[in-house]
């Protein structure tokens, strides 16, 4: 079973996160100092090389990101933390922050140095503030000590909407206007934040950051899965034993994930699914446990590594009941913007109450299948795009629960 290997949570529990001495006494800061001795193309390669890729969702190769920004000539740009951490059941940027937050600042720093940014925002789910306090105190600190130099932090908190998370519905947030996701390309590494190039990556990315600068791309590279460097931190909830947070190489199988660090299912009961990457990510049913976690391998089986929120369910558990309420998850976060996320995800939800109640046919089965095709192709965003996922994997590996339930 796969051990853990702490790099993003290196300092958790053994510094006072309160107190930028202790960080820097833990070797922190050094990463920026060196970077800074570094040409910024440098600093960029470092990253690239290494492979890191994104923790938010999408899985972009940082230093790749970054290298936009860097070759896009402006007068101001941009580096824009992604702390929205709205999917249900991830808290990993949590920990990451309330535990180490110079880390996640050092992290931001870096990468303003790289590209050429004086300026940054976190933008903070606004469930957090307790964390934004924390957040703001890392920043008044570092900013009185001078560690960041001419970089400047400033915190902006959500409202509670899922969409903003999603990196472009998150700069418009950030610019005041409604959260809704704008048209690509233009990608925010060109065009970003008030049109100026910026880059936008989650906290767990960032903290990654300065470890990579300090230790090498080699280093890095040779941890965990080839094409997904590195570790990743997980939040386990639902039927599993353990109800917790780790940091595992990426080279970990789900199974590592359920029943090694997770303890398997609580009361000896059987597995009967595991959902990773939060609301939008796919079913996964016992023959695949022995999948890698890595970014690539998971979506080779339909599903999402996503956040690396881990969501168990034992054999007792309603898998039609589970799915109806994701639809209606996504019915309620859907901002509207495009048609077929607006009606798909409503027309979903309908049709996934009507299965769940015992009213629903094969035909609605199938309709609902092709509209979950539809979406998954034409919404604008991640979130329309992602919302059917849920539905077509338990439709793939379950339909024997679906066939229970109709007349
Ligand atoms: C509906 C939706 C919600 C998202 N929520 C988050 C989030 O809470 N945190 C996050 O880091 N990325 C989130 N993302 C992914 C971001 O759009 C983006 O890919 C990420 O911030 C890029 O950073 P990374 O490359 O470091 O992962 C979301 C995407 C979508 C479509």
């Amino acid at each position: 079973m796969a051990e853990e290997k702490r790099i993003v949570l290196r300092n958790y529990g053994k510094i006072d996160p309160l107190s930028i001495d202790d960080y820097i006494n833990a070797g922190g800061y050094k990463a920026l100092e060196k970077a800074r001795s570094m040409g910024q193309k440098e600093v960029i390669d470092e990253v690239k090389n290494s492979g890191l890729r994104g923790r938010g969702g999408a899985g972009f190769n940082a230093g790749t990101k970054w290298g936009f920004s860097y070759s896009t000539e402006a007068d101001q740009k941009y580096v824009v933390c992604n702390a929205d951490e709205g999917e249900p059941g991830t808290y990993k940027d949590r920990i990451i922050m309330e535990n180490d937050p110079q880390s996640l600042l050092e992290g931001m720093a870096i990468c303003g140095y790289a590209i050429g940014a004086t300026k940054g925002f976190i933008y903070m789910r606004g469930e957090y503030p307790y964390v934004a306090e924390i957040v703001q105190k890392a920043i008044d600190q570092a900013k009185a000590k001078g560690v960041l130099g001419g970089f400047d932090i400033e915190i902006r908190l959500g409202a509670g909407a899922y969409v903003c998370g999603e990196e472009t519905a998150l700069i418009e947030s950030i610019e005041g206007h409604r959260g809704e996701p704008r048209f690509k390309p233009p990608y925010p590494g060109v065009a970003g934040l008030w049109g100026k190039p910026t880059v936008v990556n989650n906290v767990e990315t960032l903290a990654n950051v300065p470890v990579i600068i300090e230790k090498g791309a080699d280093w890095y590279k040779s941890i965990g899965a080839a094409n997904y460097p590195g570790t990743k931190v997980f939040t386990l909830s639902g039927d599993v034993v353990n109800k917790t947070f780790f940091e595992l190489p990426t080279d970990a199988t789900i199974r590592d994930v359920v029943f090694g660090m997770g303890g398997g299912i609580v009361g000896g009961k059987k597995f009967k699914a595991v959902q990773i990457g939060g609301t939008s990510g796919g079913f996964i049913p016992e023959s695949l446990l022995d999948t890698p976690v890595d970014f690539d391998s998971m979506a080779k089986i339909g599903a999402t590594l996503g956040s690396g929120a881990v969501f168990v369910m034992d054999e007792d558990t309603d898998l039609i009941d589970v799915i109806e309420r994701i639809t209606k998850f996504f019915e309620h976060e859907s901002c509207g913007k495009c048609t077929p996320c607006r009606e798909g995800t409503k027309r979903m939800h309908e049709i996934l109450q009507k299965v769940n109640g015992g009213n629903g046919t094969a035909d609605d089965i199938a309709l609902s299948e092709k509209l979950g095709k539809v979406m998954s192709r034409a919404c604008l965003c991640g979130l329309g795009q992602a919302a059917p996922a849920p539905f077509l994997t338990t439709l793939e590996h379950f339909k024997a629960d679906y066939d229970a339930k109709l007349v």
